[in-house]
């Protein structure tokens, strides 16, 4: 039975939704109060058992990996200042047992070519990939479900949610069938259909676990939407010879791509900051 202990976070878009904020810095550094939307995607990889975090990189991404990384002078200047519950915070940013490992993509190319770029790390094990984008609040996180389900099915998983079918152009969408209990098979996927010709409203979020033969079909993926490699391309000639499932998670996903949904995500998650719920709630009461 196989173990997934790799996650992929494709890191290297341009975040040009969130510009000017996002001009010399990475969009998945945009913190939901006071943690970078990155280390909430790499907290849910570490609670669903993955110790590898495969991060694909592009320029203007350093800070990501000055945030995982050890950060000497702060935290010799905490401690001197006896600051240990700060000390303590940034210290537990990346958990010892964790690796961290980055992957330039050269070319903006897509998802799919993303994907493919941790092929030499990845190698030939069934693997995760969190998009940080797709902030998701569940109890116990989404990956760690789909892990579960994983461990029971062994198969490619897509998690998935109901989308109104006005906003079909916005992601993959799935045909599929019921299965068991919040899992269906799926029998077709298309990137971002329009409304009218999707084939149903059932809609990939940024959580996948993937069978390693992703990469033989993305090598051969020709560009789609938008003119880019699409990882849904991938998993549609993936889903010709290997059963394909998707998940209907439980937990509430903010769409933090979007200037709306990021900032529904910092309601949510200033409500339910242990410093600041009483007086966050106090206050959108008095507005
Ligand atoms: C990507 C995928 C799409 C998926 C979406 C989820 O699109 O290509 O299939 O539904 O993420 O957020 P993007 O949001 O990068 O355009």
């Amino acid at each position: 039975m196989k173990k997934i202990t790799k996650a992929v976070f494709p890191v290297a878009g341009m975040g040009s939704r969130f510009l000017p904020a996002t001009k010399a810095t990475a969009k998945e550094m945009l913190p939901i109060v006071d943690k970078p939307l990155i280390q909430y995607a790499v907290e849910e990889a570490i609670e669903a058992g993955i110790t590898d975090m495969v991060f694909i990189t592009g320029r203007h991404k350093r800070a990501i990996e000055d945030h995982f990384d050890k950060a000497y002078e702060l935290e010799a200047e905490l401690a001197a200042n006896g600051k240990d519950e700060l000390l303590r915070i940034v210290q537990s940013v990346v958990p010892r047992n964790v690796n961290c490992i980055y992957i330039r993509q050269s070319a903006p190319l897509g998802l799919g070519h993303a994907v493919l770029c941790a092929k030499p790390v990845v190698q030939d094990e069934p693997f995760a990939v969190l998009l940080a984008d797709d902030l998701i609040d569940g109890q116990p996180s989404v990956l760690k479900q789909m892990v579960d389900v994983f461990a029971q099915y062994q198969s490619s998983i897509l998690g998935v949610q109901e989308v109104p079918r006005a906003n079909t152009r916005q992601y993959g969408i799935v045909s599929s069938t019921n299965l068991d209990t919040n899992i269906e098979r799926v029998h077709g996927i298309v990137e971002k259909p329009k409304p009218d010709v999707a084939p149903s409203t059932l809609a990939v979020v940024g959580r996948y676990i993937l069978t390693p033969r992703i990469f033989d079909h993305l090598e051969n993926v020709r560009p789609g939407a938008g003119g880019e490699i699409q990882l849904t391309d991938g998993i549609a000639a993936l889903l010709e010879e290997e059963r394909l499932l998707a998940y209907r998670f439980n937990g509430m996903r903010y769409d933090c791509g979007s200037k709306l949904g990021y900032l529904k995500a910092q309601v949510a998650y200033g409500l339910k900051h242990k410093e600041l719920s009483a007086d966050f709630a106090d206050y959108l009461k008095s507005l």
